[in-house]
């Protein structure tokens, strides 16, 4: 028996009791006569004593020599301390130490193994086992199994069946490259990993699995970010004879279970968003509304004037900052400044202090007298004490650039509270997206997402005014699951495949599997998916997901403590066939 209790455990009523215990070396002191060691194990921390009276002169020097992260087991008993520790949970005793084993030794570790380390990010993602010994990150990975357990739990007494999809397969798009696998036995073929297990969880609706998830890792080749990372986890789901307000209500219950147990907070019924509102009042489709500040359109209260700049805009919009008239000229220049980075890229911002007696003072007197400022501040919802900043221009861009002001100044003014949670769905997406530089349009959330009812024939016409039957769910300002109702006739799936620009070939070469199967009897179906580690890092109050994923890559997709991806050796390349297309290539 390695160990009789956790470090974690022993308390005032185990004293006289014998114990064993294993663990690392979290620290020693030496004081000649006396050594404490601190034990710890993933449970805690427990203190063991030797002493030159009680203890051995062998046993003695063996303690002394412990260093940081020995591995070691101890057995004795447990007494009382003499000066209690209560904010330990194990303050209490320490253990007179009458056996001790090493069981292992540890070079010096490369940073401190503490909650507030010194170590550097690079160096804790070399040594991620070390980091992991942390208890921040070690708390973040037991509160995602927790998560991943009331997921499971949920959903099964929902009568889910988890049902696992193969990972080497063809190319599901989802709006990101692929990450490709060569196939050895069919030379100059390749598998594609799965950027979701879409096509498969529809295929098992057609095999009347009625109501499947996953917790289930997906991959996708695209630019990373705090909250992106190449493979990820979703919570993958698909329901067969649903409508989008069945899936709403389930996912909303998923999502209301999980903040009760995970987070111990009740929320109410989670409001739900049109697409066109939230780009309208947050300007952006993930709206964080734990905050005011909605945008305000401007455009006839300010294009009556001879202000060139507004008169030429397409949009101009303000938000009311909250106290935002104690700023100084100062820092007012210095959120001008702010907004005219390159990462957000607006050409100036116009501003109107809001005094105490009601009065305005704006950057644009010149233009607009008291009672034009009046009609900004009644639009903006702009109060005495508060500043109206306004921005203007095309109304896309304009509508990031104040997305972007809205959220800064909500940081700044400690309005995006990590403890308050605020979901909410956006519905009725646009179908279609256009990409600007191709001039082509592609789904915006997959090809197999039907559009609503009696819009099909606007494709043709109108296709950017095409509404879906798309949601998302959005918390705290960010996407943290999304999904649809999905095409299951294959004519439409063929329509749809043909205004996105697939050939008739290309179309039956990609998809030609799934419109087959809707020939079979497809029930009508629809799910979504969460991203796991988005959900988990929300939940645990922060938004960098990398802390909640065990063994995660940096920002140029690397894993720096394996070092992948790596070169593979000639031989494996020719036994692939891959050497012969560089080659041939170079
Ligand atoms: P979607 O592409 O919206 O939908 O993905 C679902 C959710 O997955 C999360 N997510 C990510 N998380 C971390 N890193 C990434 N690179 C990343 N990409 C996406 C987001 C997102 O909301 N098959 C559809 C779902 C459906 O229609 O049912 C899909 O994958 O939180």
């Amino acid at each position: 028996m390695y160990r009789s209790h956790s470090c974690g455990e022993l308390k005032a009523s185990h004293i006289n009791t014998e114990v064993t215990l294993a663990g690392w070396v979290q620290k020693s002191r030496n004081k000649g006569f006396m050594v404490w060691v601190d034990l710890r194990d993933r449970y805690g921390i427990t203190q063991l004593i030797f002493d030159e009276e009680r203890t051995p002169k062998e046993m003695m020097e063996k303690a002394k020599s412990l260093g940081r992260e020995f591995v070691i087991q101890v057995s004795g008993t447990v007494i009382e301390r003499e000066s209690k520790n209560s904010k330990m949970a194990t303050g209490a005793i320490e253990v007179l130490v009458s056996k001790l084993e090493i069981l292992n030794e540890a070079v010096t570790p490369p940073f401190t193994i503490e909650d507030e380390t010194d170590g550097g990010e690079d160096i804790r993602m070399k040594y991620r086992y070390l980091d992991i010994r942390r208890n921040p990150v070690k708390d973040s990975l037991i509160f995602r199994h927790k998560v991943a357990m009331e997921v499971r739990k949920y959903l099964s007494d929902q009568e889910f069946i988890e049902v696992e999809t193969p990972y080497l397969i063809k190319s599901t798009p989802e709006g990101a490259r692929d990450f490709v696998v060569p196939s050895r036995m069919n030379e100059g073929q390749f598998y594609a990993l799965p950027q979701s297990p879409q096509t498969f969880k529809q295929l098992l609706m057609v095999g009347g699995m009625d109501k499947y998830f996953q917790i289930v890792k997906c991959f996708r080749d695209e630019d990373l970010r705090a909250d992106r990372q190449p493979e990820f986890t979703q919570i993958d789901c698909e329901m067969a004879f649903v409508q989008q307000e069945d899936i709403l209500n389930i996912f909303e219950g998923l999502t209301r279970h999980l903040l009760k147990e995970v987070n111990g907070v009740e929320v109410d019924k989670f409001p739900r968003m049109l697409f066109d509102d939230a780009m309208r009042l947050y300007g952006n489709d993930k709206p964080d509304i734990r905050f005011g500040m909605e945008f305000g359109e401007l455009n006839e209260v300010t294009q009556h004037k001879d202000f060139g700049v507004f008169n030429a805009a397409e949009l101009v919009i303000g938000i009311a900052v909250p106290g935002g008239n104690k700023y100084t000229r100062k820092e007012i220049d210095n959120l001008i400044k702010w907004v005219k980075r390159p990462q957000v890229g607006a050409l100036g911002m116009i501003y109107a202090r809001v005094n105490e007696d009601g009065s305005f003072k704006s950057s644009v007197d010149k233009f607009y007298d008291q009672e034009d400022l009046a009609k900004w501040a009644e639009v903006t919802g702009a109060k005495p004490g508060d500043l109206v900043c306004v921005l203007s221009g095309d109304t896309n861009k304009v509508r990031a650039q104040m997305s972007a002001l809205r959220m800064e100044l909500a940081e700044r003014l400690g309005l995006r509270d990590p403890k308050v949670f605020a979901p909410l769905w956006v519905i009725d997406f646009p179908l279609l997206e256009l990409d600007e530089e191709t001039g082509h349009y592609h789904a915006m959330h997959h090809p197999f997402t039907s559009p609503k009812p009696g819009q099909l024939e606007l494709l043709d016409t109108d296709p950017g005014a095409v509404k879906a039957n798309a949601y998302d769910l959005v918390l705290n300002g960010n996407e943290i699951g999304g999904g649809s109702i999905r095409i299951h006739d294959k004519k439409i799936q063929a329509t749809m495949l043909k205004h996105l620009g697939f050939s008739e070939e290309e179309a039956k070469a990609q998809f030609g599997f799934l419109m087959d199967a809707f020939e079979y009897g497809a029930p009508p179906h629809g799910g979504l998916a969460f991203g796991l580690d988005r959900l988990v890092a929300i939940l645990g109050g922060q938004e960098t997901i990398r802390d909640f994923i065990a063994f995660p890559k940096n920002n140029s997709g690397r894993d720096v403590m394996i070092d992948a991806p790596a070169f593979i050796d000639d031989e494996q390349l020719t036994e692939l066939s891959l050497k012969l297309n560089i080659q041939e290539k170079e």
